[in-house]
């Protein structure tokens, strides 16, 4: 089959594909296989990331042997974040507008909303609006005024500093539902929500175990490789815990990187970024063949630092070569669905801000602010607290509510729970460092939680004593 019937194929389905995974595709030779092929991959991409690219075909196929992976008994499926970008500034209005929809979405299904245009002159009570938070300000009385917009228009809300409203902390660029009623053309809050979670949620069926990880933090003299191997070699002897284990998910940082901060070097015992990830290699090449290890990028790590971040490159994925078939290499963030139950893997990077706005987050405890991702439906809800890429959808909306939220970053391991989905923060592998030294951040080193994903059991191996 040439390269234009592929094509056209594939452009039939609603997709493109990239030149690589078209000779990837090509390879197969015989054109039943390749119909195939297009058939299962474009029945596994998600509608939002419209081009073909090499990786979804090596998650499906066993390239090497051309022929389909053996039928496992785990299905673990991945789901990219993002392949491209339009890097323009209408790539950046397409992200809000996307952003817009998506989360304003969620509260239709639930309530009728008025579009902005039409409130000012609508005595009706109560009325209920949907919008973006664009500007928030308090005045002199003490109450807040927060503005808020939709693609009809723009409008002031007040939050009376008697209301319960007021007290919470609204961020901007939220999407955010108030219920309230005009006076003198202003919207009086008398109820604000979040697109929130479902309150329960029925589990699916499933099965396999899942490790969590993050922050390795290969290169740097504080990574505690002592800790890490007894971590491997707890999973190679131990049947009980260790013995079934599926998956691990690598939620970032998998080195120290180089030129992060000023002056790193002095704090690498690895100064050189290629041999930091070989390290990464070889230790990996210690896990046992037949668990599966997703690894996604941190801020640390060799890819583009504006979120979402792209999996490793070509370059860096090559010195993975000898575990091909065992090393999925993804982008940040990433759903990872492990025979039914849907993990959502996050490196973390915006916990830096939301444990400032949060009460009752902190370093120590950052599960409150992974809530408040999920009450808001957004991994990273305010423009330039993080780097962004103008990739036209906003891949950082929690579309799908996760049996599990999976996030690192901030070196402090935890635990939480809220409406049915369970959340981890994994902690690390790297000792205090001088920066954590001067903020007074404790880092949890050598912890390492396993889930049952049949009984969500959770057993928590710690070797940080
Ligand atoms: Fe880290």
């Amino acid at each position: 089959m040439d390269d234009d019937e592929i094509i056209r194929l594939v452009l039939n389905r609603g997709f493109l594909i990239n030149n690589d995974a078209l000779s990837l595709i090509k390879d197969f030779k015989d054109d039943k296989k390749i119909i195939q092929v297009i058939e299962d991959i474009c029945s596994k991409m998600d509608n939002s990331d419209p081009v073909i690219m090499p990786d979804h075909l090596k998650f499906l196929y066993d390239l090497h042997n051309n022929g389909i992976k053996k039928d496992k008994e785990n299905r673990i499926n991945v789901k990219y974040s993002t392949c491209y970008a339009e890097e323009s500034y209408t790539g950046f209005l397409n992200l809000f507008i996307d952003k817009f929809q998506r989360l304003s979405s969620i509260f239709k299904k639930r309530l009728a909303v008025t579009p902005i245009k039409n409130v000012i002159n609508n005595e009706s009570r109560p009325i209920f609006v949907v919008g973006i938070v664009s500007n928030i300000s308090n005045t002199k009385n003490g109450h807040k005024i927060i503005t808020i917009e939709d693609e009809t228009g723009t409008i002031n809300t007040l939050f009376s500093k008697d209301s319960k409203a007021k007290d919470e902390n609204i961020l901007l660029d939220e999407v955010i539902g108030i219920k309230g009623f005009i006076s003198k053309k202003i919207l009086i809050a008398e109820e604000f929500y979040r697109p929130e979670i479902p309150v329960e949620r029925t589990k699916v069926k499933s099965h396999g175990k899942v490790g969590l990880t993050s922050d390795i933090h290969v290169g740097s003299k504080m990574f505690n490789s002592k800790k890490w191997e007894e971590l491997i070699k707890f999973i190679r002897k131990d049947e009980e815990v260790a013995g079934d284990l599926d998956c691990i998910i690598v939620a970032g940082d998998c080195v120290d990187g180089i030129g992060i901060y000023p002056n790193q070097e002095r704090s690498l015992s690895i100064t050189d970024i290629s041999s930091q990830y070989k390290e990464v290699a070889s230790l990996f090449s210690e896990i046992p063949d037949d668990i599966e290890i997703i690894i996604l990028p941190g801020n640390h790590d060799a890819v583009r630092q504006a979120e979402p971040q792209p999996s490793f490159p070509e370059s860096i994925q090559n010195l993975f070569l000898d575990k091909t078939e065992q090393v999925k290499f993804v982008g940040n963030p990433c759903y990872i669905d492990i025979n039914g139950t849907s993990i959502l893997s996050y490196h973390g990077r915006s916990l830096d801000y939301l444990i400032q706005e949060f009460s009752g987050s902190d370093y120590k405890n950052p599960i409150p602010s992974m809530v408040q991702m999920l009450k808001m439906r957004h991994l990273s809800p305010t423009y330039g607290t993080v780097p962004m890429t103008p990739a036209g959808k906003d891949f950082l909306v929690i579309d799908n509510v996760p049996d599990i939220l999976h996030c690192g970053h901030v070196h402090t391991f935890g635990i939480g729970e809220y409406r049915s989905t369970l959340l981890f923060n994994t902690g690390g592998w790297q000792e205090q460092t001088s920066f954590q030294q001067e903020r007074n951040i404790v880092p949890d080193v050598g912890k390492f939680p396993i889930i049952d994903l049949e009984t969500m059991d959770i057993k928590l191996l710690d070797f940080g004593g």
